[in-house]
């Protein structure tokens, strides 16, 4: 199933998330229906809050950067009550971020280049990783989603009073994305 996208403005994103324990019904098939609407939808990332659930769940992936980058190639990760163990506080990078949740807005966001995070999988297995490039940009944008945040927190005042209208827009839902929405 493809699930429609929360956008900017619903009250889901801005909710509390909880831990997943091994017995949340259906996860296997959940996470199934969140990389069948991540590649309908087009993106690289989709967090829990974004389809509604106030869990501590997200997915990555970087299939789709494959021609430029052909290691990416059936990289696809699935985190459970991620944690970050560590983030490099002396090496960050400026990327420019969108967001499934926020349309029609890029902006630059700075974040630790590599960082260190204990997850579990679908199986409840721990796991500890270390990631950097793609995979640890992808990563921290995600898991602000199941801390409430959104990029467009972390981008400056003045970037901010920018994009206040078309905030606005999306608050009002005249946007038009080419995926349903809630
Ligand atoms: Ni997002």
């Amino acid at each position: 199933m493809i699930y429609p996208i929360y956008l900017y403005g619903h009250p889901v994103l801005r909710k509390e998330t909880k831990a997943l324990t091994p017995d949340y019904p259906n996860l296997k098939e959940l996470v199934d229906d969140m990389f069948t609407t991540l590649d309908k939808v087009g993106g690289i990332g989709l967090a829990a809050p974004q389809i509604g659930l106030s869990i501590r769940l997200f997915i990555v992936d970087l299939d789709p950067f494959k021609d430029e980058r052909p290691e990416f190639a059936g990289v696809r990760k699935v985190f459970i009550n991620p944690e970050f163990l560590w983030r490099s506080d002396e090496e960050f990078t400026t990327i420019e971020e969108g967001c499934l949740s926020v349309p029609d807005i890029n902006e630059k966001v700075e974040r630790p280049a590599k960082v260190k995070i204990k997850y579990y999988d679908l199986d409840f297995k721990e796991h500890i990783e270390e990631h950097d490039d793609w995979m640890a940009r992808v990563m921290q944008h995600e898991y602000d989603h199941i801390d409430a945040h959104l990029f467009i927190d972390r981008v400056s005042p003045l970037r901010r009073r920018m994009i206040k209208g078309k905030l606005a827009a999306i608050q009002k839902r005249k946007v038009t994305p080419r995926y349903k929405f809630k």
